[in-house]
């Protein structure tokens, strides 16, 4: 990963509030925040709002992402489609820090109608402050990698 602050974030229509709670918070340690939308309460479909984030991620224009739906999960399955993208759904901070540090996760997803506002930015703390570890979690990576041919 890169030195970049720049992060994109988007959702669906389920947490456009806590999207926009978590933009406050990232922009308030001096993280670029790049928010995609929507802005509009109106249903929208997640799988689009997944494919643009994680496109931002893995053309490089962002160097992380955060997305979020109801449950965090049908955005990330959207997002992992993405060639580059590592998405993982957390709901406790523990997994966040992991899934930088053995996964080199890119992006990270959380469900708006699975954890309260606290807890979803104690997630995105522990993502955004933890680093890849390297080493033999680097070569498990590389493995995932060949998966995508
Ligand atoms: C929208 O109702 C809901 O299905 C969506 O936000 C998400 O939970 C899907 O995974």
């Amino acid at each position: 990963m890169t030195d970049s602050k720049r992060i994109v974030l988007s959702s669906d229509h389920a947490a456009i509030d806590l999207r926009q709670a978590v933009a406050r918070h990232i922009a308030e340690q001096g993280w670029e925040v790049v928010d995609i939308g929507p802005t509009t309460p109106e249903s929208t479909h997640y799988p689009k709002h997944g494919e643009a984030a994680a496109r931002r991620v893995a053309s490089g224009d962002c160097a992380l992402g955060i997305i979020l739906c109801g449950t965090g999960q049908g955005i990330m399955m959207a997002a992992n489609k993405v060639k580059g993208i590592r998405c993982g759904v957390c709901s406790d901070a523990f997994s966040a820090r992991m899934i930088r540090q053995h996964n080199d996760a890119n992006m990270l997803s959380i469900g708006a109608r699975v954890v309260g506002e606290g807890l979803a930015l104690d997630i995105v703390d522990a993502f955004l402050s933890a680093t890849f570890e390297g080493g033999r979690h680097g070569t498990r990576v590389d493995m995932i990698t060949e998966i995508e041919g």
